[in-house]
């Protein structure tokens, strides 16, 4: 993620980028910058924090700007410090460029600029070395620069740049980041999502992978890497504002489900190396010796990020054979563990300032544990005091309710347990490889499971839900944490009570609540305890319950048991959560559409929980 924008015309640029900027603040938020071009030179304007602590920093209005560059950033490489914000410059301060993406090589090219070109570097990030490689091969066209450099990265980008030698003139690029273009009149503006230009124009033209960009106030010409000028529709935008802003949808929630398959993606990308099909986790630090003297993994975290650690349990057992242990970070310290040096704790926090978390990593460290992080932010406390970090590339989570964030949690889990598991060589060559692309798969299957089809059935079922005030969640094995997670969503959002249960603990108590219609979420996707379910549902069905079934293709002996079921694409066992948590998300969401509650901010819950 990463926001950008860029004006250039007759107006006051500084502020059409910062009012771009704040409508693009849900892509990244950590720091901004601007790159304002006037009187033939660039004038830089960066700041860590929000696009309001820059704003403050653009209190001289003497000169005249009229071209501008601007980026809300969402750290990837670099913490979010002043230097780390973009636009980065080239060492003449003659070139400056914001970016979204990845530059995946850019260790390969910094030291290449470095060393044979004397390149000077003042950030942390990936996105620097695009900066000095335009001014590398820049011969008098920035846009002819800007293909040379394109040439030789290997990534994502969506990339805009200004040179204080062309005065008026935006240069874009893009591969597997978004890049739209507003046609206004006497003036244009290129912008990473649609809100940043709404308050200019409603037409546009959307740039895709692959072509260029030169953009002037007179005109815009779209190219592809050989030159060749593109012909691109106008697409005319229908939505209003608030819509734009989260994508078209209505709610942050929703968006932020339908981003799963590409949070996934980005979070197992360079992770899995392709040549091999191994995992490849060099961005930690641990040595072999480390890992295979492990005697036992404490997982502490809270609420959603808390399920993915019983379920990081469950699969780290199951395939590195080493033990772990689980706890919810607020009952962590109070319990008195015992922590030994030969114990690794992985605390899991999408915000990573959640304060329970980060005291039970404090009390590790105190007791000489290694400590690995699994997070969603870079900078955050909880990346800067653990010894390790493993960020889950989901993107700024803006809605309370945590969807896409949990999943990549998932996969951040699946992937430690795979390196932790061929390290101390506890895992069959075939397990391996069958796990591996069964990841790989994932961002497709997950597209599957949010097709229409699959959402208008959801919310069908929703109707009959939303009309009760308790529902049950149940499962076994791997499928109970999915449980405890879908029970959590419903009682945040709609604020119906609902319980999970493991489907064998039924018949120890809550049965007693089981009366005619009451709803009862059944997932069923482990092979080895699917009759075991099947029993437990039975119990169910004959004291009225309604049994709605989430289940995987295969299991064809369900639908005639339960009231309704829905499937999901084929899949491993123990990569099923995956699927299977995605239906209950989207059920929370429309049982809380259907209650009338508020989606994205649920009452007396918030984001960043940094009390005790
Ligand atoms: C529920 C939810 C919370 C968080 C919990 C931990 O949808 O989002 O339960 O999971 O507050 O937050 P982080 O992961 O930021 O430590």
């Amino acid at each position: 993620m990463c926001g950008i924008v860029g004006y250039t015309g007759p107006k006051e640029a500084r502020a059409i980028l910062i009012d771009g900027l704040k409508k693009l603040e849900y892509r990244g938020y950590d720091s901004a910058g601007v790159a304002l071009q006037h009187d033939g030179l660039l004038e830089i304007h960066k700041a860590a924090g929000s696009v309001a602590d820059l704003e403050k920093t653009l209190v001289d209005n003497s000169n005249a700007v009229n071209v501008g560059i601007g980026h809300t950033r969402w750290a990837t490489h670099g913490r979010p410090t002043d230097e780390n914000a973009h636009p980065h410059c080239s060492c003449c301060k003659e070139i400056a460029l914001v970016h979204n993406g990845i530059i995946e090589n850019h260790q390969t090219l910094r030291k290449w600029l470095a060393e044979e070109a004397d390149h000077k570097f003042s950030s942390e990030t990936d996105t620097e070395v695009l900066v000095h490689l335009i001014e590398e091969y820049y011969e008098g066209d920035l846009l002819e620069s800007v293909r040379k450099a394109v040439a030789r990265i290997e990534g994502s980008f969506a990339l805009v740049v200004v040179s204080s030698r062309e005065p008026g003139r935006l240069v874009c690029a893009r591969q597997d980041s978004p890049l739209i273009i507003g046609l206004g009149d006497g003036e244009n503006l290129v912008a990473s999502d649609i809100p940043a230009l709404l308050a200019h124009t409603r037409k546009t033209k959307v740039l895709e992978d692959g072509d260029f960009a030169s953009i002037t106030s007179e005109g815009v010409e779209i190219s592809d890497a050989e030159g060749k000028l593109l012909d691109k529709e106008i697409f005319e935008i229908t939505w209003d504002i608030e819509a734009a802003e989260k994508g078209g949808y209505d709610h942050f929630m929703l968006k932020e489900i339908m981003e799963q398959p590409a949070a996934v993606k980005e979070t197992l990308r360079q992770r899995i190396d392709t040549a091999s099909g191994k995992v490849n986790l060099s961005e930690l630090n641990f040595t072999t010796e480390e890992l295979t003297s492990l005697e036992k993994i404490h997982i502490v975290a809270c609420g959603t990020a808390y399920h993915a650690g019983i379920l990081g349990k469950a699969v780290i057992e199951k395939i590195a054979k080493v033990s772990v242990e689980v706890d919810v970070a607020s009952e962590f310290r109070y319990r008195e563990p015992l922590l030994t040096e030969n114990q690794l704790l992985i605390v899991i926090s999408q915000s990573g300032e959640t304060a329970d978390t980060l005291a039970a990593l404090r009390l590790a460290r105190q007791k000489g544990l290694k400590v690995l992080a699994i997070t969603n932010v870079v900078g955050s406390s909880v990346s800067r005091e653990a010894d390790e970090v493993f960020y889950t590339w989901a993107g700024p989570e803006i809605a309370v309710a945590s969807t896409k964030a949990y999943l990549t949690q998932l996969i951040a889990l699946y992937l430690f347990a795979l390196y932790l598991a061929e390290t101390r060589g506890r895992i069959d060559s075939a397990v391996y490889d069958e796990l591996v692309s069964g990841l790989k798969a994932l961002p497709g299957h997950i597209k599957t499971v949010l097709s229409e089809e699959n959402l208008a059935k959801l919310h069908t079922y929703c109707d009959h839900l939303s009309r009760w005030d308790s529902a049950f969640f149940v499962g076994r094995n791997l499928d109970y944490p999915v449980a405890m997670e879908g029970a959590l969503k419903l009682k945040e959002i709609s604020y119906i009570h609902a319980e999970a249960y493991a489907a064998g603990e039924l018949k120890h108590g809550p049965l007693a609540l089981i009366v005619e219609g009451i709803p009862v979420i059944a997932l069923i996707t482990q092979k080895a305890v699917s009759d075991k379910t099947l029993s437990n549902i039975q119990e169910v069905n004959a004291r009225g319950g309604a049994v709605f079934a989430i289940t995987r293709e295969g299991f064809d002996e369900i639908a005639s048991q339960v009231e309704s079921v829905f499937y999901l694409p084929p899949a491993n066992d123990i990569l099923a959560p995956v699927l299977s948590v995605v239906p209950t998300q989207l059920i929370a969401y429309y049982a809380a559409l259907a209650r009338g509650s508020s989606v994205d901010k649920p009452r007396n819950l918030a984001k960043s929980v940094t009390v005790e």
